[in-house]
């Protein structure tokens, strides 16, 4: 094994990384960073990294990727502040425990926090708790000034209520500051969170695609102890997959990604049910079966239709698609992706249906598919700024740096175009 290895899987035991999901280059650029400034030849620096647990630290605030803006799949953060109210309403004096994990700069607990104020629940009523294993992202998370990149995509109002603004920047009220308790933490730390009550709402969001299957186990439990038993867990649009566990159930809320815990686990992933349609070869997920649906514990905000109903009963071909986002939402990746193919054999190529399938794909680990389905939404809808984003990180993870940058190029100038008459 190589010194530079040696040094990535030392990353993956301590924080998780996945050294494939981001490119052995940028790990080879960070520790180039830490030996120049050290003044340290590789084999030396390992043993620096070896035995002072603050090399380390400083070798992982390099390699993070702390790229998240707020409102980020706006419906997670709007679901979690529906089910939030209602749970209020029923019961005036609780207080909501929500967690964000990670947090990077903190735009995603501070977009629930903003959410939960505007559903008009009082301060008093919520507790977030916000942890990131990255102490820069957190400096810049408690000082609650951001810059365009943090507000991304045309629904902006919430700027005007909770923002104000000093030139470029844009700075967060004290109201929605203080609702957020920025902590420094790694989830796989053996003491992670050890003390803490269990948390209703838990966010863990775009972190998950940066571990391989044995971390992602390893991350879910630790997930699991930290949510109460009628607590939701939220996680990001390609890591519903890793979510295909025996305990847990989707919540059912198209295009939140939300898993809730069952009253009565499924004994084991079942196999899939030979009476659905055949699959075509090309999409067959034999790694993630689906498993087919339960009683929720308790009834979703917003209920799904049931998925039970023959395909060709759909109103129409966009209640198609539509089911397909249900679908992949919900963990059913076979069904989602079929779906998908059903919808374009009917009505052409379609850059959502392109989408979606490179989602699932993702979420199958199946990176090569997942990336020619990224590169077609993108010829079909050159604008489209998630597949643009997705596709970067893909590349980056290939280690085609050059690829990345122009993709992430791309989906920046979307972002700005798209920015401009809010700016
Ligand atoms: C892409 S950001 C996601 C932020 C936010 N959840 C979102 O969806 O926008 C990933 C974050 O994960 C953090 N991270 C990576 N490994 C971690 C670990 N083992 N424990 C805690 N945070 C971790 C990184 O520091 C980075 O800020």
């Amino acid at each position: 094994m190589t010194t530079l290895n040696r040094i990535a899987s030392l990353l993956r035991h301590s924080m998780g990384l996945d050294v494939a999901s981001v490119g052995m280059m940028l790990i080879e650029r960070a520790v180039s960073e830490r030996m120049t400034t050290l003044g340290l030849s590789q084999d030396a620096y390992l043993l620096a990294l070896q035995s002072a647990p603050a090399e380390l630290q400083e070798l992982i605030e390099l390699v993070i990727v702390p790229e998240t803006w707020f409102f980020r799949d706006r419906e997670a953060i709007l679901s979690l502040a529906r089910m939030a109210r209602e749970q209020i309403t029923a019961q005036p004096e609780r207080c909501v425990r929500v967690l964000s994990l990670p947090c990077s700069t903190g735009e995603e607990p501070y977009s629930v926090a903003m959410a939960l104020l505007d559903a008009g629940i009082p301060p008093a009523n919520f507790h977030i708790d916000a942890i990131d294993i990255c102490h820069r992202s957190l400096a810049t998370a408690e000082r609650g000034v951001y810059g365009r990149n943090s507000f991304r995509g045309k629904l902006l109002e919430y700027r005007d209520r909770h923002f104000s603004t000093d030139k470029d920047e844009s700075i967060l009220s004290e109201l929605v500051r203080k609702q957020v308790h920025f902590r420094h933490g790694n989830m796989f730390a053996p003491d992670f969170l050890s003390n803490e009550k269990p948390y209703d709402f838990v966010l863990c969001r775009n972190v998950l695609i940066y571990f391989d299957r044995e971390m992602q186990q390893q991350a879910v439990q630790v997930l699991d102890r930290l949510l109460h038993t009628q607590g939701t867990i939220f996680v990001g649009p390609a890591e519903a997959g890793v979510m295909l566990r025996p305990n847990l159930a989707s919540a059912g809320i198209p295009l939140a990604f939300a898993f809730q815990k069952r009253s009565t686990p499924l004994p084991a992933v079942t196999p899939f049910r030979a009476s659905k349609p055949a699959v075509p070869a090309s999409v067959k997920m034999q790694a993630l079966p689906p498993i087919p649906p339960l009683r929720k514990p308790f009834a979703p905000v917003a209920p799904a239709a049931p998925l039970a109903a023959p395909v060709a009963q759909a109103a129409s071909s966009e209640a198609i698609l539509a089911r397909a986002m249900q679908c992949a939402n919900q963990g059913e990746l076979l069904d989602a992706a079929r779906l998908c193919k059903e919808y374009m054999q009917q009505n052409g190529p379609n850059a959502a249906a392109y989408y979606l399938m490179g989602l699932i794909s993702d979420a199958r680990h199946d990176t090569g598919e997942a990336m020619q389905h990224y590169r077609k939404a993108i010829y079909l809808q050159p604008n489209h700024y998630e597949a643009l984003t997705h596709l970067a990180a893909l590349l980056a993870a290939q280690g085609d740096a050059a690829g990345a940058r122009l993709m992430q190029q791309r989906a920046q100038r979307v972002a700005a175009i798209q920015e401009q008459p809010h700016a």
